[in-house]
């Protein structure tokens, strides 16, 4: 088998990542096979069912992709030996999340899926295998795949039969909710490794429909560290904005103002400076606490707090406004109702991984709050998973304290509600109509806007207090 006419391909995770990726290369390589296997079989059935609307992510533009490629050349399934045995091509694109016990818990991720992976291929692959790592790992991890890949002695190959391997890094730059576009236009495709032929293998793929000019060639270990420090550099932005914002609020400065007035500097650009609850997501804070412990590993302690500070001031970002929501209504929330609009961590997903809903929702509920809790594409049991809590089944019971409960509606949530809390920005939450939802409110109702959607005109005209991170009170 020539390297650089790949037939098949095995990706191993059925993720965020795995599934959107290989969808969009088998819908631009209808001549190349493409496996998407995983052990979750829950999974696997959704990404199968005939269904559209219920694949098991919520993505712009995905189903019409998984339409035109599936049963086509796009199989999903739990078969991961015979799909990994098949490949000429696997990707791992499996979770790498922040380890929690052992050495490095709370900062290094965790590899084992990673590792279980690479043994599973060392096992089952045959000939010449290109190994690509798509999940997001510390720098200098393609060693530790290598020597997993090496072991000599295999029990299920004869000696002439034994498999061999190169390994590349391929990190994937999608965002959540934009995932298709990204992925069909990227800013660039990185690809790092010393195989010259497997490197051109994959380019070739790419070449499918990404320009030569943005497929980037790089040396492995700058391309796993570039993947690490590029979401360092877009949260540091975020923090920066979000530390501007608090500084506006006791100035009487606007935000985004000043946003405005920083991003039309070229040299700055105008791209994430959008202040907001404090960034969630499964990469942000994962990806810098892995930054931070591998300058600690390699004795860079002043590198690694300076990147610790973006981190500590999204925590703190997040737990000052359950605070400023209980101050501004009169030092107590016990018992009140809170409307909570957006679950999500950012609009057009329905993941909630890290979303600051979370930890805003749960300041609240110690507080002792009612929260009516809407989102449009967020399952409440991934919400009642999130909380740790059970949702309340006696909603309208005025002295229950502490609970939550998920409303269907923006109206039903809004009901004698003395404050909303919007934490999401989707589309659907700038189209509100305050004069008919303030007449619902138990009056004085207050509007808390973090994601700068609502239009201050509107609410101060439906006799409701804003008050707008940023900005402070209207
Ligand atoms: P995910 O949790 O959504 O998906 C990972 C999948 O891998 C799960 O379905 C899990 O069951 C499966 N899996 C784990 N071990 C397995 C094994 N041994 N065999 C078969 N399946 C196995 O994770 P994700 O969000 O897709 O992220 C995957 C990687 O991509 C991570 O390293 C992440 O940092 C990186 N990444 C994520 C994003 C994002 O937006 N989510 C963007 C860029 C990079
Ligand atoms: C991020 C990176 O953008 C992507 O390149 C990488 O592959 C995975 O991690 P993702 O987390 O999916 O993507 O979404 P992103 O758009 O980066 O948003 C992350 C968080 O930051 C969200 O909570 C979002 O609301 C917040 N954010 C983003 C802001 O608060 N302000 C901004 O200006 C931009």
């Amino acid at each position: 088998m020539m390297l650089n006419s790949i037939q098949s391909i095995c990706c191993i995770g059925a993720g965020y990542v795995g599934g959107p990726t290989m969808a969009v290369i088998a819908d631009r390589c209808p001549e190349i096979m493409v496996n998407v296997v995983d052990l979750n079989e829950d999974r696997i059935a959704a990404w199968n069912d005939p269904d559209l609307s219920r694949l098991p992510i919520y993505e712009p533009g995905l189903d019409a992709v998984v339409q035109r490629a599936r049963g086509r050349n796009l199989f999903f399934s739990c078969e991961v030996d015979e799909a990994i045995s098949s490949a000429d091509m696997v990707f791992i694109s499996v979770n790498t999340p922040t380890k929690r016990k052992g050495v490095g818990a709370g900062q290094a991720s965790d590899l084992r899926w990673v590792e279980a992976c690479a043994r599973q291929v060392a096992k089952c692959s045959k000939g010449h295998t290109v190994v690509v790592e798509k999940s997001t790992l510390p720098v200098r991890t393609a060693v530790a795949i290598k020597a997993i890949l090496d072991i000599p002695s295999r029990k299920n190959h004869t000696n002439d039969s034994i498999p061999t391997f190169s390994v590349l890094s391929n990190p994937e730059f999608l965002a959540e909710g934009t995932a298709i576009a990204d992925l069909e236009n990227p800013d660039r495709v990185l690809i790092g490794g010393d195989n010259q032929e497997a490197v051109e293998a994959l380019v070739n793929i790419y070449k499918h429909w990404v320009s030569e000019d943005k497929i980037l060639r790089t040396k492995l270990w700058s391309s796993e560290l570039s993947k690490l420090t590029a979401n360092a550099f877009l949260a540091q932005r975020i923090s920066s904005i979000n530390a501007v914002a608090a500084l506006c609020e006791t100035t009487g400065a606007d935000v985004r103002e000043v946003a405005l007035a920083i991003g039309t500097d070229s040299r700055i650009g105008s791209k994430f400076l959008n202040a907001g609850p404090g960034f969630g997501g499964s990469c942000f804070k994962k990806d810098i606490l892995n930054l931070v412990y591998l300058c600690h590993y390699f004795g860079l302690p002043e590198v690694a707090d300076y990147w610790s500070k973006v981190v500590d001031l999204n925590t703190w970002q997040q737990s000052r406004i359950a605070r400023l929501l209980v101050q501004k209504l009169f030092g107590t929330v016990t018992a009140k109702r809170i409307a909570i609009l957006g679950f999500a961590f950012k609009a057009n997903t329905n993941d909630t991984r890290e979303s600051p809903a979370i930890r805003i929702s749960l300041d609240l509920i110690e507080e002792g709050a009612q929260l009516a809790i809407h989102d449009p594409k967020v399952d409440p049991t991934q919400i009642e998973l999130d909380l740790k809590q059970q949702p309340s089944t006696v909603d309208s019971n005025l002295l229950a304290e502490g609970t939550w409960h998920f409303t269907d509606s923006v109206e039903e949530a809004l009901k004698g509600a003395d404050a909303v809390l919007i934490l999401t920005e989707w589309e659907e939450y700038r189209r509100l109509n305050w004069a008919f939802l303030a007449s619902l409110m138990r009056a004085p109702a207050w509007v808390f806007d973090t994601r700068s959607v609502v239009d201050s005109k509107q609410i101060s005209e439906a006799g409701l207090i804003l008050w707008r991170l940023g900005q402070g009170e209207d």
